[in-house]
């Protein structure tokens, strides 16, 4: 059982506002010290549950304790989600399917998708989850040293990606150089980080309407197996889906099924690497794997979720108008002392109680059986070959914040 470490919060100002705390933050751009971001997110916290953000030209609201943000993320008639361009306070200009859709229409997808999330299906590729996670820690073990996002992190769940959707497995880098402009821009300056998050949307778009094209040229017995193929046939309401259907639904299967792995996994590794007592009962009692993957998951949600108030309305007591943007910090959530005793005490023995890392309500992450199976696969693989590492001392590892937080690099060292 190991307390996280404290940090110094990314700089916060408050200033008493009319019905709810005014906080001057900055959200994304330039990587941070890791964890300074949640301890910034704890400040706003304890300031209360809902705060203004005034943000580049717009403003923005961030919820930031459990229970209000349970009821926001459930009530998607009152706060659907929507996402706004942070620069312009706008609706952003593209709908990923299923999770930017609303009310019947996401309900339809939701439906078509379930089945290719279900336990079953997931269950029928642990084996190849392992025998990934299994062959990545194995050209790294002689090393005796990586960077763990750049060589596990990243490529672990891409390469679990690339083989479910049937994409050809020699375009990981391809693919991992999209991901990181798109998600953790490596720019101090957030308009060149939007720029160039922009240029990486439009080649990851070109690169899935080219497959499309491509694919529906084939004889059908020829197409590469796999969900990218069976969903050129997806019936939608009784008609066949479109490609521009396909391909909203392809960029968001890239954008959760890639990133949200890799930062949960640079999270949990990073609190394995800096706390041995942590690591040594998992290496002593593999037995207890879903416990340490549920504790990591409860304590480091990764994502923050946009909504947008639909009618005028009051959200803990601050009066929201119609057409705000509202961020729901699930980050924040994992720490919320009022849902988890000592939340930032990572306990392995802790009695589980409901948390939001996957989010709640009609939205509610369907991938999250997929998630947990290589979670799980990737602390077990490790540890069998790799039972004891550290960070190198001295390196001070970095974390970047917006919609998805994660651990730029996590460098960890051990004898080869
Ligand atoms: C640790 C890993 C993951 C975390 C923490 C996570 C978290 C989330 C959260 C919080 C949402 C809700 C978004 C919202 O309410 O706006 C979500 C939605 C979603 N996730 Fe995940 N996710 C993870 C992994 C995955 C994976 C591996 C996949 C699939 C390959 C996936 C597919 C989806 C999809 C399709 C949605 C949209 C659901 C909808 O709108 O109906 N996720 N995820």
């Amino acid at each position: 059982m190991a307390k996280t470490k404290a940090v110094a919060p990314a700089p916060v100002t408050f200033e008493q506002g009319a019905h709810c705390p005014i906080a001057h933050i900055t959200w994304t751009g330039a990587p941070r010290a890791a964890m300074s971001g949640h301890a910034m997110l704890d400040e706003l916290r304890h300031a209360g549950p809902i705060v203004e953000i005034p943000y580049l030209s717009t403003k923005f609201y961030m919820v930031t304790q459990h229970d209000v943000a349970l009821e926001v993320a459930q009530n998607a008639k009152l706060f659907p989600q929507q996402v706004h361009d942070m620069e312009t306070g706008e609706r952003v200009p593209y709908t990923f399917i299923p999770q930017m859709l609303n009310g019947a229409e996401h309900a339809t997808w939701r439906r078509l998708l379930a089945s290719y999330f279900a336990p079953g299906k997931i269950n029928a590729i642990d084996d190849r989850i392992r025998d990934r996670a299994a062959e990545l820690v194995k050209g790294l073990v002689d090393k005796g040293e990586c960077d763990f996002v750049q060589d596990f992190a990243l490529r672990f769940p891409t390469s679990v990606f690339l083989g479910m959707m049937g994409l050809p497995v020699d375009q990981l880098d391809m693919m991992l150089g999209w991901e990181t402009d798109i998600l953790h821009p490596d720019e101090p300056d957030p308009m060149v980080a939007r720029d160039k998050a922009q240029a990486a949307q439009g080649a990851v778009t070109q690169y899935f309407a080219g497959m499309i094209a491509e694919r529906r040229a084939m004889a059908p017995e020829t197409r590469p197996a796999g969900i990218a193929t069976e969903a050129l046939d997806w019936q939608i309401d009784g008609r066949q889906v479109t490609d521009q259907e396909l391909l909203q639904f392809y960029l968001l299967m890239f954008m959760a099924g890639l990133d949200t792995v890799t930062a949960e996994l640079t999270y949990g590794f990073a609190h394995l690497a800096n706390n041995p007592e942590d690591r040594q009962r998992l290496v002593d009692d593999p037995g207890i794997v879903d416990r340490v993957t549920e504790e990591l998951l409860r304590a480091y949600p990764i994502v923050n979720i946009p909504r947008e108030v639909s009618e005028d309305t009051v959200i803990a007591g601050c009066p929201v108008k119609a057409g705000s943007f509202v961020v729901v910090s699930l980050p924040s959530t994992g720490r919320d002392e009022k849902q988890h005793d000592d939340p930032l005490n990572i306990d392995f023995d802790r009695e589980t109680k409901s948390h939001l890392t996957f989010g709640a309500g009609p939205h509610r992450c369907l991938g999250s059986h997929l998630a947990r199976h290589e979670l799980t696969i990737a602390y077990e693989e490790w540890h069998k070959v790799i039972p004891n590492y550290w960070v190198p001392e001295g390196y001070e590892a970095t974390e970047s914040t917006g919609g998805m937080m994660a651990l730029t690099s996590l460098p960890l060292r051990w004898k080869a």
